[in-house]
C-alpha cells in the first residue's frame, strides 16, 4: 500500500516516432445484434484509422465483441441456445455489418478466443505478483445489462444510476483487485497527461469521483459461469470486465514483437457510459501489471433516434445493414460524422439524413464532379497552374482531426469543394475554348483529385468511385500537391442519388 508507483508523463512519441497508429473500438457484448450506435463509434474509428494510413503511419485498428458475461449468457438461454453457439451467430452478424459499412479494421478479436484467454491470465498472473489480488466476500448490487457492481448508496431508487434497470442483490465468495491503492498513481496520471481523458468536459468528471476515493474492485464471479475461469480458483470466473478490457493487449499479443511495436495504444474510443472502466480501472490494471498505459481515452456521446432514447421496447433501433438497404453506406457514413460534434449527445433522423445527401452530397459534391468531368470531354488535352491549391488549407483539416474535430474537418473539406464551384461559376468554362478551356478543366481536374484524397477516410467508396472516373490511382497525402494530374477522365454515373 505505502509502496510509490512512479508515473511517467505518457508522451505521443513515448515507443515510436510517430510512425504507428493503434486505435481501438469497445468489443461490443453479442447479446443483441448491432445497431447504429456500435456503427456510430466503429464509423468515427474507421475514419481515423483511414486518416492516418494516408498520413504514412502504421496503422492497427483493432474491434471485436465482448462475448462473455451474465449478460450474453441470459440472452443465449433465452433463445435456447449455449452461450457459444449463440456468441458465434450473432458475431456473424457484426462482420456482416462491418463488412457492409467499410470498416477497414485489422484485425477483429473475440474473447472467447484461445489468444484473448492465455493473455487474460498473464495479466491476472502480473496483478497478483503485484500483491494487488486478494480473496474476500462481495456483498452488494450488480447490474446486468451494464455487467457492474454497484453500492447501495449507488443506486437510485433502487435502480441502477447509468440504466435505469433493475440490480440484483449478491453475496458471493470473491477475488479484489485494490483498486484503492491506484487512487494518487490515478490522479497524477490525469494531472501529468491533460488529454489522457478526452474530451475535456469529461476530464473533470472522472477526476471528482477518483478524488472522492476508489474502494476494492470485486473481479471474480462465483455465481456466473460464463466466462474465464479465475486462474487457481476454478470455481469462480474472471468479472467481465476484466476479460474484455484484456483484449487491447491480447489482440497484440502481448508480450510478442507485435505488441512491442502496437504498445501503448494511441486512442482507446468509446462511448460516455463505460469511460470509468477505460480511464480508471484500466490504467489502474496497467499499473499493476507494469505495464505502460494508452496515451488518450476518448469518449464520445449517445446517439437519440428522432430525438428518442434507442430502445427495443420503444421498437425504434437502427439496423445499420438496413439504413444501408435505403441510403449508400458512404452517406450514412458521411452523415453520421459531419452531424454530430464527437464527444455531444447527437440525434439520428432520416429527415437530417436526406437534407445532407441532398444539399452537400448531391449538390456541392456530386454535382461539381459531374459538371467538371463534363467539360472534360470536350478536351484532348489539359495543361494548368496550381491556382486553385491556394484555397486548399490543409493544416487546418490535419488539426481539426487531431484535435477530434471531424466535423469541422468535413467542412473544411467542403469549404474547399465550395470554392471549386465558385471557380466554375466565375471562370464560365462553358463559353472558353482551346488553350483557355484546358487551363481550367486542368485545374479542376486536378482540385476534384485532391478532393478525391480528402474525402476517402469518410467516404472509401465515393473517393474510389471519383477516382476511377478521373482516371487516377488512389492517392495519399503525399500526393495533396496541386499539378500532379495526369489521369484519362472518363465520365460515369453521379457519385450520389439525390432522395426524394
Ligand atoms: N462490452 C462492453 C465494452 C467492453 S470494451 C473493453 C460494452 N459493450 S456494448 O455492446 O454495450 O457497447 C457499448 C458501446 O457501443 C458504447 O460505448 C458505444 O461505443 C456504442 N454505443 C452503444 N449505443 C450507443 C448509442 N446509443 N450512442 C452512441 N454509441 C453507442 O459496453
Amino acid at each position: 500500500m505505502k509502496e510509490k508507483i512512479a508515473i511517467k508523463k505518457v508522451s505521443r512519441d513515448t515507443f515510436h516516432p510517430k510512425s504507428k497508429f493503434y486505435i481501438t473500438t469497445p468489443i461490443y457484448y453479442v447479446n443483441d445484434v448491432p445497431h447504429i450506435g456500435h456503427a456510430y463509434t466503429t464509423i468515427v474509428a474507421d475514419v481515423l484509422a483511414r486518416w492516418h494510413r494516408l498520413s504514412g503511419e502504421d496503422v492497427f485498428f483493432l474491434t471485436g465483441t465482448d462475448d462473455h458475461g451474465k449478460k450474453v449468457a441470459t440472452a443465449a438461454k433465452e433463445a435456447g441456445k449455449t452461450p457459444q453457439a449463440f456468441a458465434d451467430s450473432v458475431v456473424k452478424r457484426y462482420h456482416e455489418a462491418w463488412k457492409k459499412l467499410d470498416i477497414s479494421n485489422d484485425d477483429f478479436i473475440r474473447t472467447t478466443e484461445k489468444r484473448h484467454e492465455r493473455v487474460v491470465i498473464e495479466i491476472i498472473r502480473l496483478m497478483n505478483k503485484a500483491g494487488d489480488i486478494y480473496k474476500g466476500e462481495y456483498e452488494g448490487w450488480y447490474c446486468v445489462p451494464d455487467e457492474t457492481f454497484l453500492t447501495e448508496t449507488q443506486l437510485v431508487k433502487g435502480k441502477c444510476p447509468e440504466c435505469g434497470r433493475d440490480v440484483e442483490k449478491v453475496k458471493e465468495e470473491s477475488y479484489f483487485f485494490r483498486l484503492s491503492k491506484y487512487q494518487k498513481p490515478l490522479l497524477e496520471l490525469y494531472r501529468k497527461n491533460p488529454d489522457f481523458i478526452s474530451p475535456k468536459n469529461r476530464r473533470q468528471e472522472i477526476i471528482n469521483r477518483v478524488q472522492t476515493g476508489l474502494k476494492d474492485l470485486s473481479i471474480t464471479r462465483e455465481t456466473v459461469k460464463w466466462g474465464i475461469p479465475f486462474p487457481g480458483d476454478n470455481k469462480h470466473v474472471l468479472w467481465v470486465w476484466i476479460d474484455a478490457l484484456s483484449n487491447y493487449l491480447s489482440a497484440i499479443e502481448y508480450p510478442e514483437p507485435k505488441y512491442k511495436k502496437l504498445w501503448p495504444a494511441d486512442i482507446h474510443l468509446m462511448a460516455k457510459e463505460i469511460l470509468w472502466f477505460h480511464a480508471v480501472i484500466w490504467p489502474a490494471i496497467l499499473m499493476s501489471c507494469r505495464l505502460p498505459l494508452p496515451k488518450k481515452v476518448f469518449a464520445h456521446g449517445w446517439l437519440t433516434i428522432e430525438g428518442e432514447k434507442m430502445s427495443k421496447s420503444k421498437g425504434n433501433v437502427v439496423d445499420p445493414l438496413k439504413l444501408t438497404e435505403k441510403y449508400s453506406v458512404d452517406s450514412v457514413r458521411y452523415f453520421l460524422v459531419r452531424e454530430i460534434p464527437l464527444g455531444d449527445d447527437g440525434d439520428f433522423s432520416e429527415k437530417a439524413l436526406i437534407s445532407r445527401i441532398n444539399g452537400e452530397l448531391v449538390s456541392d459534391l456530386g454535382n461539381l464532379a459531374s459538371r467538371v468531368l463534363t467539360l472534360a470531354e470536350r478536351c484532348k488535352s489539359y495543361q494548368g497552374n496550381d491556382e486553385l491549391s491556394r484555397n486548399l488549407d490543409f493544416k487546418k483539416i490535419e488539426n481539426h482531426v487531431e484535435n477530434m474535430e471531424l466535423h469541422h474537418a468535413i467542412n473544411s473539406i467542403f469549404d474547399f469543394i465550395h470554392s471549386v464551384n465558385k471557380y466554375i461559376n466565375e471562370k464560365e468554362p462553358w463559353k472558353l475554348e482551346g488553350k483557355q478551356l484546358e487551363q481550367v478543366v486542368y485545374n479542376l481536374l486536378e482540385s476534384l483529385r485532391v478532393i478525391g484524397i480528402l474525402i476517402s477516410p469518410f467516404m472509401p467508396s465515393t473517393a474510389e468511385k471519383l477516382n476511377r472516373q478521373l482516371g487516377v490511382k488512389a492517392g495519399s497525402f503525399k500526393d495533396l500537391k496541386f499539378g500532379k494530374f495526369s489521369g484519362k477522365p472518363r465520365k460515369g454515373e453521379h457519385l450520389f442519388k439525390r432522395v426524394a
